[in-house]
C-alpha cells in the first residue's frame, strides 16, 4: 500500500513513524515534509496548500490512501479534491473542516446544539464591537473568525487593549481576512484539557487527553507559542470528567454536525476548559494537534491506519482504539526568539537514542547535514510507567538534541505532577 501524508511538522513525523508500523504499507511520502521527516518517508517539494499539485502527484504516483494532517489544506477543501479523483482520505471534507475554519460558525453550532461554552457575540461591523466593549465585563476575549496561525486570540486585560484588538483585526487586517468578522467571548478559567477523538461521523472514540504548554517561558510566562511540551495524559480529566465530557460534548458535537450535512470525519481536536461550572469548550480543531499528537500516538496500542481507514469507510463501531495504561511527555526544542523573530541555518546534532525518541519539526537538509529551519525544531517524546519518570526521560534524551541557540522550557509536566499530589 502507497500511502501519502500532507504537511511537515512535528506532528506529521509522529503520524508517519506510528504508520510505519503497519507492515502492509510498502511506501510513504510526505508533502513537503522535512529534512527529518527524511529518515522515515519520501519528501517530495509540494507545499501542503498546493491542491492542484497534491492531486496530480497522488494520481501519478497511484496513492492508495492520503492523511491530510494540518488545517489550511483541510479548510481549503483536499479531502474535498482527492477524493473526486478516488483517493481514500483521513480527515473532513471542507464544509465539516468549517468547524475549526470559523470560529462563528462553530460558536453558532454550540448554541444551536446546547453544547457548554463561553458566552459571545459576534461582530462584523467595528463600531458594533467597539460599542459592545465599551459595557463588556474584562477581562475579555477578542478572537479573529478564520484561521490565524494560532495567533488571532486576545486575552485583553482592559477596555483599551480589547478595542485595540478588534480595531487591530477589524480595520487594519492584521489577520487578513481572518479578522474581518470577530468573536467576542466572556473569559473563562480552569485547566486546560485537549483531546483528539477519532470520528466516523456516526461514532466517536476519544484518544489519551493530553495537556499542552502554551506559553513561551516557564510557569506559563511570556508569549503564546504553538506549544512548548505536552504530557499525557491529563492529570485534570478523571474519568468522570470524561464521561461527562463524552455526554455534554462529543457525542452532541458529532450528531450536530451530521444534522447540518457537514458530517465530520477524521480526527476533531476538542480544546476543553474544565471551568467552576463543568468543562466547556474553547475551541474545535479539525486536525490532530501539535505537539499532543506527539505524546498521544506513541501511548496508541492500535494500529493507526486500521483505525484512519474506520473512519473513512465508517466501520470505527466495529474497530479497537487502545491507548496504553502509561504516561508519555514530549519536550520541544525551539530556536531561541521564538515565537517572534529567531536565526536559522545551525546544524543539529542528535544521539541515536534522542533521534529514535525525537520528531523533527523545523529542519532542511542540506548537503547531507540536518540545519534548523524553523521556530519549533524537534520534539522529544519519552513514555514510561509514571508521569514523573516520563518527565525525566524526556529530558535527559532531550538533552541529546542539541543546535546553537536551542531553547527549551525546563518545566514540561509540572503542573501535571503538581496536580497528581
Ligand atoms: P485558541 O486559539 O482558541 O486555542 O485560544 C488560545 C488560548 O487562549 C487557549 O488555549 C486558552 O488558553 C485561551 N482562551 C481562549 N478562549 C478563552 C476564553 N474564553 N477564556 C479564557 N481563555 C481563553
Ligand atoms: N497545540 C494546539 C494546536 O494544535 O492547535
Amino acid at each position: 500500500m502507497k500511502v501519502m501524508v500532507v504537511g511537515g511538522g512535528g506532528r506529521e513525523h509522529a503520524i508517519i513513524r506510528k504508520l510505519k508500523e503497519n507492515s502492509s504499507i510498502e511506501a510513504i511520502y510526505a508533502l513537503p515534509g522535512n529534512g527529518g521527516i527524511a529518515a522515515d518517508a519520501t519528501c517530495v517539494s509540494i507545499a501542503a496548500t498546493d491542491l492542484d499539485a497534491i492531486v496530480d502527484f497522488a494520481k501519478a504516483n497511484a496513492i492508495d490512501y492520503a492523511v491530510v494532517a494540518p488545517d489550511d489544506p483541510l479548510v481549503l477543501g483536499c479531502v474535498d479534491r482527492l477524493n473526486a479523483v478516488g483517493i481514500p482520505c483521513f480527515g473532513p471534507e471542507a464544509k465539516a473542516a468549517i468547524i475549526e475554519g470559523s470560529k462563528a460558525f462553530s460558536k453558532d453550532l454550540m448554541k444551536k446544539y446546547g453544547i457548554p461554552t463561553a458566552a459571545y457575540e459576534i461582530f462584523t461591523e467595528l463600531d458594533a464591537a467597539i460599542a459592545y466593549l465599551k459595557t463588556a465585563p474584562i477581562p475579555t476575549v477578542v478572537k479573529a473568525d478564520g484561521l490565524a496561525l494560532g495567533k488571532g486570540v486576545i486575552i485583553a486585560q482592559s477596555r483599551e487593549e480589547a478595542i485595540e484588538a478588534v480595531t487591530d483585526m477589524m480595520a487594519n487586517a492584521k489577520f487578513g481576512k481572518s479578522g474581518s468578522t470577530v468573536v467576542i467571548e466572556e473569559f473563562l478559567t480552569g485547566p486546560e484539557v485537549s483531546v483528539l477523538a477519532f470520528t466516523d461521523g456516526n461514532v466517536v472514540k476519544p484518544m489519551v487527553s493530553s495537556m499542552d504548554h502554551k506559553r513561551a517561558g516557564d510557569n506559563d510566562t511570556g508569549l503564546n507559542t504553538g506549544g512548548m511540551g505536552t504530557i499525557a495524559p491529563n492529570p485534570y480529566y478523571t474519568n468522570e470528567i470524561a464521561q461527562e465530557c463524552m455526554e455534554k460534548i462529543f457525542l452532541p458535537t458529532i450528531r450536530a454536525m451530521k444534522a447540518e450535512d457537514r458530517a465530520f470525519k477524521g480526527c476533531l481536536y476538542f480544546g476543553l476548559m474544565l471551568t467552576p461550572n463543568g468543562p466547556k469548550v474553547i475551541e474545535y480543531n479539525c486536525r490532530f494537534g501539535d505537539p499532543e499528537t506527539q505524546v498521544v500516538l506513541p501511548l496508541m496500542e492500535s494500529d493507526l491506519l486500521t483505525v484512519m481507514q474506520a473512519t473513512t469507510n465508517g466501520t470505527l463501531a466495529e474497530t479497537e482504539v487502545k491507548f496504553a495504561d502509561q504516561h508519555a511527555c514530549c519536550v520541544i526544542t525551539a530556536s531561541a526568539g521564538y515565537p517572534e523573530s529567531y536565526q536559522k541555518g545551525f546544524e543539529i546534532t542528535m544521539s541515536d537514542e534522542a533521534c529514535a525518541h525525537t520528531y523533527v519539526a523545523g529542519a532542511k537538509l542540506q548537503d547531507g547535514k540536518l540545519l534548523t529551519s524553523g521556530g519549533r525544531v524537534t520534539g522529544t517524546t519519552a513514555v514510561a510507567d509514571s508521569l514523573e519518570e516520563a518527565v525525566r526521560e524526556a529530558y535527559r534524551l532531550a538533552d541529546g538534541v542539541q543546535f546553537e541557540k536551542a531553547y527549551r522550557r525546563s518545566d514540561i509536566g509540572q503542573r501535571g505532577l503538581a496536580a497528581l499530589k
